[in-house]
């Protein structure tokens, strides 16, 4: 543990401004320009998202700020930090779609030299990659943010963020993951093996919450 972690006591303290800024200063190393921008863009975002929907601003606002803390290892060096943490990991994303493990190594790392980050917080950093089954409030306002935050721009967004605020937290997260599924397919790239689960999961809950179900298509 370093000195840092040391000093570092109880959720009081990682949800301090202190924290936050002490952690944006090892982020402005750890990742590029962009990147480092794109982390401040999520945690504002994500924060804002929070206030909207009653979700802890504070967690939400750190846990956007720390969500791509491993994103700057290559293929070789993630796989290798995922080993070091001895983190189960899917074997086909391990061998096939390593990029996908920064949440999850993100995750353990700092839990690891942060014990007193709560594990709300490292749970939405685990998850802002692929997604899962179940996600609570703040999950979904990290991976929305992360989608949403003003640096991104891609086919379909605008769309999304005029419903900020008019739909229910979890229709904008369905609603997001729809988007970048799409985005995935049409660039012919491939997918996370949850995402069938998570899918199915959410569109079953999202009829049931609309009341409607679709018309069966003929073959
Ligand atoms: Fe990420
Ligand atoms: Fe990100």
């Amino acid at each position: 543990m370093d000195s840092e972690a040391s000093r570092v006591r109880d959720s009081e303290d990682v949800l301090s401004d202190t924290f936050f800024e002490a952690r944006a200063a090892d982020l402005a190393q750890r990742l590029g320009r962009g990147r480092f921008e794109h982390t401040l863009g999520v945690a504002k975002t994500a924060q804002n998202l929070a206030r909207l929907y009653q979700v802890d601003e504070r967690q939400a606002r750190l846990a956007g700020l720390l969500h791509d803390w491993d994103k700057s290892y290559d293929d070789t060096g993630i796989r290798k930090r995922a080993e070091e943490l001895a983190l189960a990991v899917d074997p086909f994303v391990f061998e096939e779609m390593p990029q996908l493990l920064h949440g999850p190594t993100a995750a353990a790392a700092l839990a690891s030299a942060f014990p007193a980050i709560p594990h709300e917080v490292i749970q939405s950093i685990e998850r802002h990659t692929a997604g899962a089954v179940g996600m609570t409030d703040l999950d979904m306002v990290v991976y929305v943010a992360d989608a949403l935050e003003p640096g991104r721009e891609y086919l379909g967004l605008g769309a999304i963020r005029d419903l900020i605020g008019i739909v229910s937290l979890e229709e904008l997260y369905l609603t997001t993951f729809r988007q970048v599924l799409l985005n995935l397919v049409e660039r012919r790239k491939r997918i996370h093996p949850q995402t069938t689960d998570i899918w199915n999961y959410y569109i079953a809950r999202s009829r049931e919450a609309t009341g409607k179900e679709p018309k069966r298509g003929t073959l």
